[in-house]
């Protein structure tokens, strides 16, 4: 399989690269920041025929647009929207509204941008699979603790975008889902989280294989247990 994932010079996209890679599949793996990116290029050294690196930030047009003319016309099997900012904490009386609009850009509006932008590649592909990298935190029935607007406004966003998604590429049997991660420990996580990006990822690539046409618009803990909008 040919697979792009996003964010992967650190957390839980630098875990999937490198599972992606041990297993045989070929991926484009993004950064913002690609020069600084040392654990990526060190996988990529170790194994230059099955990954290639590419500058994108998914909050900017521009950005996504270049990734998407420099990947041309080839053929993708799968894409992991994982690249996302956590805002967590902020209250109703203290939010900053510049973060709030940021993290809305990154979480909501990049997964969005970057699926338009690689649809025709998607549509040359044979697994037709879009996973999106979201949170629990985007769950309003599960939205018991209240706060963290920007986060949970934004990934419940993501949730929709899905959603929509899947019905709209359901005659061309394109799947789309939403994956929450687990508590997981990278700088996002923290140290205190109680599952490592080596364990959520391998069930998530476990998941993501098991998906079928069925699947497409739901909502998914890395385990496989559906998550309640
Ligand atoms: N860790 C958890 O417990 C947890 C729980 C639920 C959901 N998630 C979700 O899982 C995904 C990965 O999280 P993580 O824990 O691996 O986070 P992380 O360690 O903070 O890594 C985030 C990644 O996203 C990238 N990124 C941020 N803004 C970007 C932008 N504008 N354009 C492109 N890339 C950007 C970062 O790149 P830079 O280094 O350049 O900033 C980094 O590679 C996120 O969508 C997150 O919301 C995580």
């Amino acid at each position: 399989m040919r697979v792009v994932v996003t964010g992967t010079n650190r957390g839980i996209g630098l875990e999937l690269v490198r599972q992606l890679v041990q297993r045989g599949d070929t991926v484009e793996a993004t950064a913002r920041n690609p020069g600084s990116a040392t654990e990526l290029k060190g996988l990529r050294d170790r194994a230059p025929d099955c990954l290639r690196i590419h500058a994108l930030d998914v909050s900017d047009d521009r950005s996504v647009e270049a990734f998407a003319s420099a990947l041309g016309g080839e053929a993708i099997d799968l894409l992991i929207n994982n690249a996302g900012v956590g805002s967590f904490g902020d209250g109703l009386e203290d939010l900053d509204t510049q973060q709030v609009l940021h993290t809305f850009n990154v979480n909501a509006v990049g997964p969005l941008r970057v699926t338009r932008a690689l649809l025709p590649n998607l549509r040359r592909g044979q697994r037709r699979c879009i996973a999106h990298l979201t949170s629990r935190m985007g769950s309003i029935a599960d939205n018991g603790s209240g706060g963290s607007y920007a986060y949970r406004m934004s990934k419940a966003a993501l949730n929709m975008a899905s959603r929509s998604m899947a019905v709209d590429l359901a005659p061309e049997r394109i799947i789309s889902v939403v994956i929450h991660p687990g508590w997981v420990q990278t700088d996002m996580g923290g140290p205190g989280a109680t599952t490592t990006p080596e364990e959520s990822v391998r069930a998530m690539l476990r998941l993501i294989d098991g998906l079928r046409q069925e699947d497409s618009g739901k909502f998914f803990h890395t385990n496989g247990q559906l998550l309640p909008w």
